[in-house]
């Protein structure tokens, strides 16, 4: 028995196989839109037998955005494209998924390949927003902290986010709550210095996100599943930790939460991350025992054996893969021929697919 092509079903919704194509920002559309891009970006990897297909950060305000090139889904006109890339991403027998993100302090750069530098409000920035005006880092906007009616804004737009994202056809909502972006830096004290019902407490800290959660719950169907991507450790001293990441989850299940997907990082700048093959995979184990909630691994997943290792063991209930699938976008049949499982390929590819 080969685990990680076992069919896992999450409300009604039934994954074919462990594997999942993690978030990745492709900084490539222009006001919010998708385009051919995404289409082929992220149908490739539905062709390559990945079960479920999550989109990049998808913001759910202009503000939102990490950078003016970031996917969006703040308005009525951006479910349009989405809508193509649902309905491919479904013929070819996988899920479509889009996570939900506000960048927050970490907002307002360009993309990566032009310098990852702060565009300031002159040249089409904007201000950042955060739970405290404290700036990431150097070549940061100083943030504006938000009053309360700003984060009700918030909450709505996540909302309102979501309901289009219904419409377009995707089946996971995931909600981003990791890598030091707006919900992250509510999370964590090093970034959250409030003094009102927002901030101080753990249960301070984390009612953004449960409020989040309660706003998207209410339009969602509860025939399909909700996941939230955590920052399990924030790598610190005095930050977030994985015993408040297990606190977390517990109440998170006890939200309506289905899979808690765990990564780490980002709140701070200059922090040790000892990056090497499944380096946060003893978070996605340490918040699957000890909440009882499903569990994504991700991180420097890059082998069958070991992503297979991952699930039969159980230390996560899906792994999710970003830059190996980027290498390799037929990964999980690629995988399933060195693991000696016999999984339906494409009838367009057939021709190509051998024994091992
Ligand atoms: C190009 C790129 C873009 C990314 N964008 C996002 C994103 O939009 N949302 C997110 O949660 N993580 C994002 N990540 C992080 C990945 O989802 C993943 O957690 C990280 O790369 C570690 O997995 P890997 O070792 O398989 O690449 C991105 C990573 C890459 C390489």
């Amino acid at each position: 028995m080969v685990h990680l092509f076992q069919p896992l079903k999450i409300r009604d919704i039934e994954l074919k196989n462990r594997i999942v194509v993690s978030p990745m920002c492709q900084y490539s559309s222009e006001d919010g839109f998708a385009n051919d891009w995404h289409f082929v970006h992220l149908g490739s990897r539905a062709v390559g037998g990945a079960a479920l297909v999550l989109t990049e950060a998808t913001a759910v305000m202009p503000e939102g955005r990490i950078s003016p090139f970031d996917l969006g889904i703040w308005k009525d006109e951006h479910v349009e494209q989405l809508q193509r890339i649902t309905n491919f991403i479904t013929a070819q027998d996988a899920i479509p998924g889009m996570q939900l993100a506000h960048a927050g302090r970490k907002a307002s750069k360009s993309q990566p390949w032009t310098g990852d530098k702060l565009i300031p409000r002159s040249e089409g920035g904007w201000k950042t927003v955060a739970p405290s005006s404290i700036p990431f880092g150097e070549d940061y906007d100083k943030p504006h902290e938000l009053s309360v009616p700003e984060i009700e804004e918030i909450i709505d737009a996540f909302a309102a986010a979501a309901v289009r994202a219904l419409t377009a056809g995707f089946k996971v909502i995931e909600i981003h709550a990791a890598h030091g972006y707006l919900i992250n830096e509510f999370l964590s004290p090093l970034s959250n210095k409030r003094e009102d019902e927002y901030g101080g407490s753990f249960e301070n800290r984390i009612r953004f996100l449960l409020e989040i959660i309660t706003a998207i719950r209410d339009v969602w169907p509860q025939s399909y599943p909700l996941f939230v991507r955590i920052s399990a450790s924030d790598w610190c001293a005095g930050g977030w930790t994985v015993e408040d990441s297990v606190k977390l989850a517990t109440i998170l299940k006890e939200h309506d939460v289905d899979l808690v997907d765990c990564s780490s990082g980002g709140v701070v700048p200059n922090v040790k991350i000892p990056a090497a093959p499944g380096y946060q995979v003893p978070f996605s184990e340490a918040v699957r025992k000890g909440s009882g909630i499903l569990t994504g691994a991700v991180g420097i997943i890059i082998t069958p054996e070991q992503a297979e290792t991952i699930i039969a063991t159980g230390q996560a209930d899906i792994v999710l893969l970003a830059r190996e699938l980027l290498r390799d976008p037929y990964f999980p049949l690629r995988a399933a021929r060195e693991l000696d499982y016999d999984i339906p390929w494409p009838v367009q590819y057939e021709r190509a697919k051998r024994k091992k």
